[in-house]
């Protein structure tokens, strides 16, 4: 397959694209390692850029010093026993980036062309060397129109919340499920109306709705999807 930068494509790559909390990441990691694939969580790049932002008082509207900022910023991915580090600036910062906080910082400057466009080729190489499962927003859209397979994952937004509450209450933090409610709500809007690159399903995106399905059937239900796409099983 050639892809659109005119190279030949001899990965095999699965788009997962959808809305915060609607599982992806739970999703895309364990039928990674099911199929012996990369994983490459894109949010996390963007958190990871959200996070230096917050780190040195940088507000979502201050373009001018985001657009400079971006200049001394560098997100690369690592691998520890199939898992990935996020590392800014050399630094692992993996745990730090999963804050509410970080996730809202992420989602109002993912708008920024010039912060998309700093990961862009990064996610494009590691699609063209290994074979990925790459989850995010844009990923079947922009970042990999020429993936093998592409899945649009869904469910509803109290779904959503109550799992992220649920999450949360595990690891012992406080939290309110309207107020989590509330914050899915506006970041699905964000992320769903910003000019460039909006989260939105590819033409020749499967629909996936996980309100009802748990973890594995939906890991199942992808699997099958893979192999009718030519994965190898
Ligand atoms: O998937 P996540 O919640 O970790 O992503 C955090 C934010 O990053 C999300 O609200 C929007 C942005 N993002 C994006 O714009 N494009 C992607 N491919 C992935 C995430």
């Amino acid at each position: 397959m050639i892809d659109e930068r005119g190279w030949k494509q001899m990965s095999f790559n699965i788009a997962i694209d959808g809305p915060a909390g609607a599982g992806k990441s739970t999703i895309a990691k364990k039928l990674a390692k099911k199929i012996s694939f990369v994983y490459v969580d894109t949010g996390a790049m963007y958190r990871a850029m959200g996070y230096y932002f917050l780190q040195h008082g940088i507000r979502a509207e201050e373009e001018k010093k985001i657009r400079e900022a971006c200049e001394n910023i560098s997100v690369t991915l690592a691998y520890e026993g199939g898992v990935q580090k996020v590392l800014l600036n050399g630094e692992d910062i993996s745990d730090q980036i999963r804050q509410e906080e970080v996730g809202n910082m992420a989602s109002a400057t993912s708008g920024y062309g010039f912060v998309r466009a700093k990961l862009l080729s990064l996610q494009q190489d590691m699609a063209a060397q290994y074979d990925v499962i790459m989850d995010g927003r844009d990923i079947g859209t922009c970042v990999l129109p020429n993936a093998q397979l592409k899945i649009f994952l869904t469910a509803s937004v109290q779904v959503r919340a109550k799992r992220r509450y649920d999450e949360l209450v595990e690891k012992g933090e406080c939290c309110d499920l309207a107020e989590i409610e509330k914050d899915i709500s506006e970041r699905d809007y964000r992320d769903m109306h910003r000019e460039i690159a909006p989260l939105k399903a590819a033409e020749d995106a499967v629909m996936l709705d996980s309100s009802e399905l748990n973890i594995d059937e939906v890991v199942e239900a992808i699997y099958e999807y893979a192999k009718k796409a030519g994965l190898e099983a």
